[in-house]
């Protein structure tokens, strides 16, 4: 395992960040290292958006000087030791290059990129700066449920296990975000699926994939066929040496979202994320029994994505490693585009 490890910044040090995107996800992350992300500070921002910037000037209280609309400036920018992107995929690997080759440490979220050569580039940039930090966002693996599966996996808990069954749901947004969005987030499997790529292959040990297998419908956003998306996505994927993993993704939920992995092996079983209850309340009364749901991905997530950030921290500072690594997310890539291949042959495709 290649570790990602910096050890060019001081334990003692605060790190001086910068995010570019302040979307539907850059907004909540960069609220978290404007509040309440230790060892940062957050001291710029980049959108094309100037409604974005006035949010980032207004609510985060970064300097209007160092709110830029420039990305070529914004990474120019001395007085930065990290940059966060959290910009449409398509731009992650270009961008992830240009922060690197201007000597900053940058977190990139997932996924890596949409096709192999873009990711291959940033492998070969980031293996020529190896003192910075590169890090994608596989938020799951730091969640503090899915580290207690991966721990008693680890443990053998389960034996040896073999098959991943995984599913990343969002309840339905009648306003069709995710039509708007599927251009450039490289459809179902590689925007949703992904994790639960990453997930199969962490909890499975790595394997190499071999082939892929998928299908899908579109059952409410007819708009997604113009792109060659679908709303609801099934794959299985084949792995060397026996495992499996069968995926689902979906757009279109009705009451909420349902992220739900198990992983089966050959003295037992985990199950992580069943039922999507929001809290812990139960309730019960004439019409039965039943609990609020989750509405959205970082509801869900929210503490996972504190650590996530606060690994990324601790990593630029030099103060512990990272197990994540590029290669990791290369291989995502690798598997989600197998995956979207036989979404459009309708043919098993090799990875
Ligand atoms: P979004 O479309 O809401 O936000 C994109 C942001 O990037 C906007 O603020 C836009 O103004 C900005 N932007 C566009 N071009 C730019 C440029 N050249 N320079 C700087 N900023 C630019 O998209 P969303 O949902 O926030 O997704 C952004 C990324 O986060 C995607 O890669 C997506 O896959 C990832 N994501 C990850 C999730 C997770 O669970 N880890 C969940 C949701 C999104």
């Amino acid at each position: 395992v290649t570790e990602v490890f910096s050890t060019h910044s001081t334990v003692d040090g605060r790190l001086r960040i910068g995010i570019a995107g302040l979307g539907r996800l850059g907004r909540r992350h960069a609220e978290a290292l404007a509040f309440s992300t230790r060892h940062v500070d957050l001291v710029a921002a980049c959108s094309p958006v100037e409604a974005e910037r006035d949010f980032a000037g207004r609510e985060l209280g970064i300097a209007a000087d160092r709110l830029y609309s420039d990305f070529d400036a914004f990474v120019a920018d001395p007085n930065l030791d990290a940059i966060v992107l959290v910009t449409p995929t398509s731009l992650h690997a270009d961008q992830a290059i240009a922060v690197l080759k201007a000597g900053k440490h940058v977190f990139i979220e997932k996924p890596l990129a949409l096709n192999l050569p873009d990711c291959a580039r940033v492998l070969a940039v980031a293996a020529e700066h190896p003192q910075q930090v590169a890090m994608v966002g596989f938020v799951r693996r730091f969640d503090p449920s899915y580290r207690n599966a991966a721990a008693a996996v680890e443990a053998g808990e389960i034996g040896r296990p073999f098959l991943v069954r995984s599913q990343t749901c969002d309840k339905n947004d009648p306003d069709g975000f995710f039509v708007r969005f599927a251009p450039t987030s490289g459809g179902i499997f590689m925007d949703c699926s992904v994790h639960d790529i990453d997930l199969a292959r962490w909890l499975l040990g790595r394997p190499k994939a071999l082939r892929a297998f998928a299908t899908g419908t579109i059952v409410l956003h007819p708009g997604l066929a113009a792109c060659g998306d679908v709303d609801n996505g099934l794959a299985i994927v084949e792995f060397e040496g026996g495992a499996r993993a069968v995926f689902y993704a979906s757009r279109t939920l009705a009451h909420g979202h349902e992220t739900t992995t198990e992983v089966i092996g050959t003295a037992g079983k985990l199950l992580v994320g069943e039922h999507a209850a929001r809290d812990r309340v139960i309730r019960s009364d004439a019409s039965g029994v039943g609990h609020a749901v989750l509405g959205d991905f970082h509801e869900r997530f929210e503490a996972a994505f504190a650590h996530e950030m606060a690994a990324f921290v601790a990593a630029c500072r030099g103060v512990a490693p990272l197990s994540l690594t590029l290669s990791d997310a290369m291989e995502a890539t690798r598997i989600g585009l197998a995956i979207t291949r036989s979404l459009q042959s309708g043919m098993p495709e090799a990875v």
